[in-house]
């Protein structure tokens, strides 16, 4: 197959190069069209000392590529556009490289913005003008550049929320260049300056290793200065630091670290910063928490606490602490933000007499209220994620979450949302209000990393677009700026089990790219000093809870992934150490290279009876599953290593990896090639990682497959199996099956909870049972992505979308219909562009649009016999100079394209589309 492919690599580049000679200058406009930072838009505080360029280039011609590009960089936005005092400028370098340009020019300075432009050339004689300006800030850039003090408050009982304020002035003859809020806490914090927030995010200063590493954020704040008086305050929660979402790893105290630094146009600099001088207070926030939400005392609120003028002398002093600044580093993945606002679809009374709002989306967020009643009087809201099969309000399965909001009222109409809190929710039951809300006073807000949408997926079956869109849901919800289980009950953890199942699916449908680095870099932070992976990151549990199989193998897997998905070698660099040391552990603890100890959770929520005395319980062997990761994870460290250049390393962790598949079959398989657990998720598993002999295989996916018949074509893995049960059966030439599995929509199936009204994915395959009634309500969220993992195979094998090289500078369509669909449409924003395949069957006819980006190439394969059948734009492909037959092999025909948007029609095409 590799051979396959260089052999295909090599004619497309000859094929390509050998057209774009003859072709003179056409009417093409080439453009530079969008520009990435370190994968970011104008990124406020970033330390990395060589940030990387990324562009995306647009043409109306076809088969373009980037020959040469120029960057020019500087600290002044004049300067760079008129040319002069550039800091950097690489001339005209011939390259076509495109993303990930690392800046090599002078060295940065800390709280300096940078401007940066960049043109390129293509193979077509073309050159583009001068992309827009962009530009990235630089932060501290050094922990030693803190010159505030950590300040705390002395805490008091049942208080969870702190106030802290400085009136300080600005010299009012001198304009103000520049103003740069540099903010932290140990905690969670909101700021404001002349009572105006401080920027757009939530949930700052963000979750991470707090022992190791915590993140600061930057401001631009010059726009809410005033000249002369000016107040800076800080609300300091416990966030995930303290509150009972912590377990108690961090510290005991809240605190807070901020520097503010004004540069008038003098040149004069003056820095407001956190000391002894500072003042603090209780509030009305008297206490907001993850799990249990907030309460919040009108009657306490502090008018005008953060503007000048304020009479602070019943303020107490802060704290000054000597918390490290040395483990304080920047914010690398986007901060979480606001985004959809839901308003109510109904507003019901339930058989138990509540009232309560439906927003008709489960979601994580919150509330925005608006209210008025008597002063004193308490609104109270509770959220829940689902209903009973009586229509009553639900919370059981929130466990001793209590997700609820109080506001008690101060006689006027106020607007609220909680702090330092959030809830999953699809239902909030309103207690206090004395009436049923309006429904304009009541609106939903989701609250997610700001990670932007690259994905979308669509078909003609309306249930898969469901699907799709409560994969969608499921990752928003969950993606607060670490990767979580579930959003709602008192858990809420960077479980790594279900991430390294879930992420592959999350790099289609949003940019998880600088998310998971982030996190990645924390999961090494909290390695255990064996190499052992604890099984949620950030580390609450304790390293005890550490080695489980499928769990920590989240240590090889995600940075591989990525880098696939992005073409970042960065993150394997930066990753390394950590991944070896992994695979390293397992080889010391194994017995003879057998993964035959420890605690693993194993295919977690397999399909199970109650009463089985039929044995139709999936269980697979849990040491089975172990194996299997292990082999995995070799796997990945010796083809890492091989890409870093670590030609050792590479032969060691190989000849590892034979070994560990041979254990493998000596324990785990008979002779007669049976595995010893007789499951889906065993073979699934086996046959994923290439771990049977060749000439063992294909009666694997028999098994497999009689084992899917024996269930009713259903399947029955769990967490582990799930994401690779339909890519297995369609690389054996069983699509059909995987389309039943996925179309399937009784128990279990991916089908049956969109079936039962289902908006997010389900934590098990029956959350809701088919009478009604709820599964145990100590494990049953409604918001859980696990089992969202089949999206990527929604969009690789439906859509047809596959990387090829990493970073889908090479990719593959091939759209493989199937299950009566008569349309779908894939599309994914990469750092080239967006590719799109768009397909529809109609009459016999099968119409693909594809678009593909500049600077790539794909190879498409169209389910023809013969190139004869197929034309574009209404003329067959052979007389088409863009398109260039590969092969046909009677199945189908594989054309090379380059860039532009092609519209192929394949005629004859005998299909049974259903819906
Ligand atoms: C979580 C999971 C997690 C699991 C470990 C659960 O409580 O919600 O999704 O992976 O524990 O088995």
């Amino acid at each position: 197959m590799l051979k396959f492919e260089t052999k295909i690599m090599k004619r497309l580049s000859i094929i390509l190069t050998g057209l774009f000679l003859l072709v003179t200058i056409v009417n093409a406009q080439l453009r530079v069209v969008n520009t990435f930072v370190e994968n970011r838009h104008k990124p406020m505080g970033l330390d990395e000392p060589q940030p990387r360029f990324t562009w995306i280039i647009a043409s109306d011609d076809r088969q373009v590529l980037q020959n040469a590009y120029e960057i020019r960089v500087s600290d002044s936005r004049e300067n760079l556009e008129e040319g002069e005092h550039l800091l950097w400028s690489t001339g005209k370098i011939q390259s076509s490289q495109s993303v990930h340009i690392d800046y090599t020019g002078e060295s940065l300075k800390p709280g300096t913005r940078y401007f940066w432009r960049v043109k390129v050339w293509d193979n077509k004689g073309n050159v583009s003008k001068w992309s827009e300006t962009d530009w990235w800030q630089t932060g501290l850039m050094d922990p030693s550049a803190w010159e505030a003090d950590w300040v705390s408050a002395e805490h008091e009982n049942n208080i969870t929320a702190y106030y802290f304020r400085k009136d300080f002035l600005t010299d009012k003859k001198k304009e103000i260049l520049k103003a740069t809020a540099y903010l932290t806490v140990r905690g969670m914090y909101e700021a404001s300056i002349n009572g105006k927030r401080v920027g757009n995010a939530y949930l700052t200063p963000g979750w991470t290793s707090y022992n190791n590493r915590i993140q600061y954020q930057v401001y631009d704040v010059k726009e809410i200065l005033d000249k002369g008086q000016n107040t800076i305050g800080v609300i300091l929660g416990e966030g995930w630091y303290k509150g009972r979402i912590s377990r108690k790893v961090y510290g005991s105290e809240t605190a807070m670290l901020v520097q503010l630094v004004i540069e008038y146009a003098d040149g004069e600099t003056i820095i407001i910063k956190s000391n002894d001088t500072w003042k603090t207070s209780t509030g009305p926030v008297i206490s907001s928490s993850i799990y249990d939400g907030e309460i919040y005392d009108s009657g306490k609120e502090i008018i005008g606490w953060d503007c000048s003028g304020f009479d602070d002398s019943s303020w107490k002093r802060v704290l000054v602490k000597d918390y490290s600044k040395t483990n304080i580093i920047h914010t690398y993945n986007e901060p979480v933000r606001k985004h959809e606002e839901l308003k109510p679809l109904e507003i019901l009374i339930s058989p138990e007499g509540d009232t309560i709002v439906d927003f008709g989306q489960n979601l994580v967020g919150w509330v925005r209220l608006k209210a008025m009643g008597n002063k004193g009087d308490s609104i109270i809201l509770h959220h829940a994620e689902v209903l009973d099969r009586e229509g009553n309000f639900y919370t059981d399965n929130l466990r001793s979450a209590l997700q609820r909001n109080i506001y008690i009222l101060n006689g006027r109409e106020q607007g609220f949302e909680p702090h330092f809190s959030w809830q999953g929710f699809r239902y909030v039951k309103v207690e206090g209000l004395g009436e049923i809300p309006n429904p304009d006073d009541i609106t939903a807000v989701a609250l997610y990393s700001d990670m932007g949408q690259t994905g979308n997926f669509i078909t003609s079956n309306p249930d898969l677009n469901q699907l799709q869109s409560n994969i969608q849901w499921g990752q928003k919800g969950n993606f607060l700026d670490v990767p979580t289980d579930c959003p709602q009950r008192d858990e809420r953890l960077g479980w790594t089990g279900d991430a390294q199942a879930f992420c592959r699916t999350a790099a289609f449908n949003m940019n998880v790219n600088n998310f998971f680095s982030k996190w990645l870099k924390d999961l090494a932070a909290d390695q255990l000093d064996d190499g052992n992976v604890p099984v949620v990151i950030p580390n609450v549990l304790g390293n005890r809870s550490a080695g489980s199989a499928g769990w920590s193998d989240a240590a090889t897997i995600i940075p591989w992934n990525i880098y696939q998905i992005y073409g970042d070698k960065r993150i394997l660099h930066d990753q390394y150490p950590s991944m070896k040391a992994w695979v390293d552990y397992l080889v010391d603890i194994s017995n003879d290279l057998l993964r035959n100890n420890g605690f693993h959770f194993g295919d977690w929520l397999f399909y199970s009876v109650d009463d089985d005395n039929g044995g139709r319980s999936a269980v697979t062997d849990k040491f089975l599953i172990a194996q299997c990761f292990f082999a995995n994870s070799a796997k990945i460290v010796a083809e890492v290593a091989s890409l870093l250049g670590m030609e050792d390393d590479h032969m060691y962790y190989s000849a590892l990896h034979g070994q560990i598949k041979e254990v493998f079959n000596n324990e785990f398989v008979t002779p007669n090639g049976q595995l010893v657990s007789n499951t889906q998720t065993a073979y699934v598993l086996a046959l994923q990682f290439d771990l049977l002999p060749e000439n063992m295989r294909e009666q694997a996916v028999e098994r497999l497959i009689n084992n899917i018949r024996a269930y009713d074509d259903h399947i029955t893995t769990g967490f582990l199996g799930a994401p690779y049960i339909n890519h297995v059966l369609t690389r054996y030439g069983q699509l059909d099956v995987a389309y039943e599995l996925l179309l399937q929509d009784t128990y279990p199936s991916w089908l049956y909870p969109v079936k039962k009204g289902a908006t997010t994915i389900w934590e098990r395959w029956n959350g809701i049972k088919p009478d009604g009634s709820f599964q145990y309500a100590s494990m049953n969220s409604f918001n859980h992505y696990a089992y969202g993992a089949i999206g990527e195979w929604m969009y690789t094998i439906i859509a047809g979308i596959n990387p090829k090289e990493p970073g889908y500078r090479d990719f593959i369509i091939k759209p493989q219909p199937g299950g009566g669909l008569s349309s779908a449409k894939g599309e994914l924003n990469t750092y080239y562009g967006l590719i799109r395949s768009n397909w529809r069957i109609e009459n016999d006819l099968f119409n693909i649009e594809i678009e593909i980006p500049v600077n790539t190439s794909t190879i498409v394969y169209l389910p023809a016999s013969s190139a004869e059948l197929i034309t574009e734009g209404g003329r067959s492909i052979r007389g088409v100079e863009e398109v260039n037959i590969l092969e046909e092999n009677g199945d189908y025909v594989m054309l090379i394209l380059g860039s532009g948007n092609y519209n192929f029609t394949v005629e004859g095409f005998k299909y049974q589309a259903k819906h």
